[in-house]
């Protein structure tokens, strides 16, 4: 960068070119954005996947980050055996789920909600020591216009950082914890609170452990504080990452139709669920991947620079 080019003409924030991928033989795919998402067709949810349909599913899923299906009609069974196909299941530790199904979570909203799933900007369950590494949100029901969800790459956040907040923020790590997002939300559903809600220390920065690339690894729903460093500057740092990774150009929004599917990586993904349908019914079921526990790695060019 050219230290004397004022700020607004230096180019663009994020230089991402859209990365060329290998063909595909049993999808075809249609990116939503140059830097995240993509529309899938070829795949019917409700049938078992051939391996070569497994893999290249686990494939746009590594190279787009978030995927969608449409015209789906996974019976809740086929929902959950999708899932399977790319691990054990996470069960939620507060959220309603389907009678005699506890892995299968109920999102819904509706004209006497108190609230909707998923308005502030997280990946999912980031408070659990292993937090899961995919969702799969099966919407059935959609009001007539609204109830989108919009999503964001922390690749992409991370990326557009400065090298030197890079260097800042490699091998920090912060904490989650559920207890402010969990205690009470269910309670108009008839949820008992638990004792206690997960709380985990997670890196700044974590490396995908598929892709090798660095996400920025904090969010807005979960993350507390910064470990390490003064509660002030913690305050400060999380507000200025939370207020970045929010920038629109890391971001796609999806537009639901009844009977899509998104398939999102938590692990370099944030969204952020829209209740702009009031009083209108929205309605679905997610079914939630469980993962491991994240890691930093160090990537030479940053430690050296
Ligand atoms: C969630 O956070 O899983 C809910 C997302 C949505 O309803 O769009």
């Amino acid at each position: 960068m050219n230290q004397t080019t004022p700020a607004h003409l230096q180019g663009p924030r994020l230089r991402a070119s859209a990365p060329t991928n290998a063909a595909y033989h049993t999808l075809s795919v249609r990116r939503l954005t140059p830097i995240l998402g993509a529309e899938i067709d070829g795949v019917d949810l409700s049938q078992p996947l051939s391996d070569e349909q497994f893999q290249e599913v686990g494939r746009a899923l590594a190279d787009h980050q978030v995927i969608f299906f449409r015209d789906q009609h996974p019976t809740p069974e086929q929902h959950l055996a999708f899932g399977q196909r790319f691990g054990h299941l996470h069960r939620h530790p507060a959220a309603p789920h389907a009678p005699g199904l506890p892995d299968l979570m109920i999102i819904q909203a509706d004209e006497h909600s108190p609230r909707a799933n998923g308005e502030v900007w997280h990946s999912d369950v980031s408070c659990d020591a292993e937090p899961p590494m995919g969702s799969i949100l099966y919407i059935h029901t959609c009001p007539p216009e609204g109830g989108d969800t919009l999503f964001a790459s922390m690749y992409a956040a991370y990326d557009a950082l400065s090298e030197r907040m890079k260097r800042y923020l490699n091998g920090l790590t912060a904490v989650h914890d559920g207890e402010h997002v969990y205690r009470g939300t269910y309670a108009n559903l008839g949820v008992q609170d638990k004792p206690t809600y997960p709380r985990s220390v997670h890196p700044v920065v974590r490396t995908h452990p598929v892709t090798g690339k660095q996400a920025l690894y904090v969010n807005r729903g979960f993350t507390t504080q910064i470990a390490g460093i003064p509660a002030d500057e913690s305050d400060a740092m999380l507000r200025y990452l939370f207020e970045h990774m929010e920038n629109p150009l890391f971001q796609c929004r999806f537009r639901w139709q009844a009977h899509s599917v998104a398939f999102w990586d938590n692990r370099c993904v944030q969204h952020r669920a829209m209740w702009d349908y009031w009083p209108n019914l929205r309605s679905g079921f997610r079914v939630t991947v469980k993962g491991d526990a994240p890691f930093y790695t160090p990537q030479t060019e940053i430690m050296t620079a």
